[in-house]
């Protein structure tokens, strides 16, 4: 895979190059989702939130009555599974056996089960492979727990954003979400495949005091100045 080396001439390395890929991992709350957005529209590049497709599992494992505590079920119900990804206004939609549940993903239920369901060896593979995939051919904002360290790892534009607990709590609660999302961080963070940490290389960037468009502008900034 060949990658550009420098940002000075960002749009002109963009209009030669197509596999440019930034990642943004952090906790839940962080400002991943809504800063990569904003980040991909100002790039023209494709948006990814990979916690849409561990979202979107989770939704289906519901749907199905998956015994999830079994990897083997997990396994055999994988293989029965058609994933696609349907392209919306520059951003990634998982479609499961071809449903769009996007508007369902932020439920309690899909809230309390993914972070276990993501901690299964069969699911990481199964979404691994999904991920890097997605990623073929093309310039790409993606945020989520590993993309950093795992997914990408040798990527050289590379951010990690978080926040203190209580302003993530705050935002979670003015979306008017139900999400324990210190649970889930423990889970993430504690897992032993993947867990969420701040991959080698990234920018770390605490944004507990910082709007949307702000921590928008540090990175673009940042990948500009980077050479
Ligand atoms: O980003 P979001 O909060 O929607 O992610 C939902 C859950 O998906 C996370 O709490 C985590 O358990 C899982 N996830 C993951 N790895 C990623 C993205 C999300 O394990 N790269």
């Amino acid at each position: 895979m060949s990658r550009p080396q420098t940002f000075t001439h960002m749009e002109a390395l963009t209009s030669l190059s197509n596999n440019i890929i930034i990642t943004i991992d952090g906790p839940a709350a962080s400002g991943k989702s809504s800063v990569g957005r904003l980040l991909a529209k100002k790039l023209h590049f494709v948006f990814v939130s990979s916690g849409s497709y561990y979202r979107a599992l989770a939704w289906s494992a519901l749907q199905e009555n998956i015994d999830v505590s079994q990897e083997t079920n997990i396994l055999v119900w994988l293989k029965t599974l058609h994933l696609e990804t349907r392209m919306n206004d520059g951003e990634a939609h998982p479609l499961i056996n071809q449903v769009d549940p996007m508007n369902q993903l932020f439920e309690k239920k899909v809230n309390v089960l993914v972070s276990p369901l993501a901690a299964s060896s069969a699911v990481r593979n199964f979404l691994l492979r999904t991920l890097r995939e997605l990623a073929l051919g093309l310039n790409i904002v993606m945020e989520g727990r590993d993309i950093g360290s795992v997914v990408f790892p040798e990527t050289r534009w590379k951010f990690y954003l978080h926040a203190s607990d209580d302003e993530r709590i705050r935002r979670r609660t003015q979306e008017g979400e139900d999400d324990s999302i210190l649970e889930r961080d423990r889970i993430d963070s504690t897992r032993q495949l993947a867990p969420l940490m701040i991959p080698k290389g990234a920018t770390v960037i605490d944004t507990t005091h910082l709007g949307i468009s702000e921590v928008t502008e540090k990175i673009f900034t940042d990948l500009k100045d980077s050479q």
